[in-house]
């Protein structure tokens, strides 16, 4: 899709990706270079996603700032015709607290778009060099956290959706490592491969491929409580990366390749 130059005065709410500027999408990249305002999460964006921005732009981080004070910049600035994007870290349709900025946006009759972004989960299973869907081992992904200032709700409830024992991406969660080892263990065995992804795509990006067990004790050893994703998995006995002991036990693989699979069904059935 073109980018019209210059932009619409609207709010572009652009995913920025996990922190490696190399993962922003051409689209995010573009508005970027154009935009008349950036507004962004300076706690979760590293400063480097911002070297592509116009040398006039407005550039406001607001991690001090509360959605009260976020919302009229976005207004205003639009309403006095200029282009505003709105940065978030990932992809922003996940933990981004979009959907009341634009509801506001909405209700003031603004015009708004979405533009997606690799989250953190994705660039976890690049650095881990492995898929999360495994024929025979694993074929669901759970996107979930433990509750914080936000309350999961009862049904999603961390050992529930462990009984699953699928792969499971928990954001959001370091500060209350303890609890969710514990929940997780009520359904998951204790040799469970577990991947700490801290700060993935930064300068500083630590990976730690531990056993279920030692997944609070590994965090807390190294302090890698903020900005960490944990990924649960029986695929990550797979892993073939330096982060760990763990070697190459892959048995199941994908029917879509296998040379006995019928090409008239590979066109049709699991890859459309
Ligand atoms: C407010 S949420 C934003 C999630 C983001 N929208 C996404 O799609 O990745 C922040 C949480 O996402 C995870 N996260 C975001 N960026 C990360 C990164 N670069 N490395 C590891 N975890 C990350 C962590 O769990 C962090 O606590």
């Amino acid at each position: 899709m073109s980018i019209e130059s210059p932009l619409s005065p609207a709010v572009y709410i652009v995913g920025a990706g996990p922190g490696d500027p190399d993962l922003l999408t051409v689209k995010a990249q573009k508005l970027l270079a154009k935009a008349d305002v950036i507004v962004f999460a300076d706690s979760l964006v590293p400063p480097q996603i911002l070297d592509g921005v116009r040398p006039d732009a407005e550039v406001i981080p607001t991690a001090e700032k509360t959605l009260e004070e976020i919302l009229p910049i976005l207004i205003d600035r639009v309403r006095s015709s200029k282009s505003v994007v709105r940065l978030h870290s990932g992809d922003p349709c996940l933990y981004s607290a979009i959907q009341e900025q634009m509801q506001a946006l909405f209700d003031a009759d603004i015009p708004f778009e979405i533009v997606p972004g690799i989250s953190a989960y994705q660039l976890a299973a690049a650095r881990l060099r492995v898929e999360f869907t495994v024929p025979g081992l694993v074929q669901s992904i759970i996107l979930t956290r433990m509750s914080g200032r936000t309350q999961v709700p009862d049904a999603e409830e961390l050992s529930s959706l462990a009984a699953h024992r699928s792969t499971l991406c928990l954001y959001l969660s370091a500060r209350h490592v303890e609890t969710a080892q514990q929940k997780l263990l009520q359904h998951y065995p204790t040799d469970m491969p577990v991947a700490i992804c801290f700060r993935l795509g930064w300068e500083d990006e630590k990976i730690r491929l531990v056993p279920l067990s030692q997944m609070a004790e590994a965090t807390q050893k190294e302090n890698l409580l903020r900005t960490t994703l944990y990924v649960i998995s029986p695929a990550l006995n797979a892993a073939t990366v330096p982060y760990s002991s763990h070697g190459i036990n892959l048995e199941a693989r994908s029917r879509l390749y296998d040379p006995g699979h019928d090409r008239l069904f590979k066109r049709n059935s699991d890859c459309p």
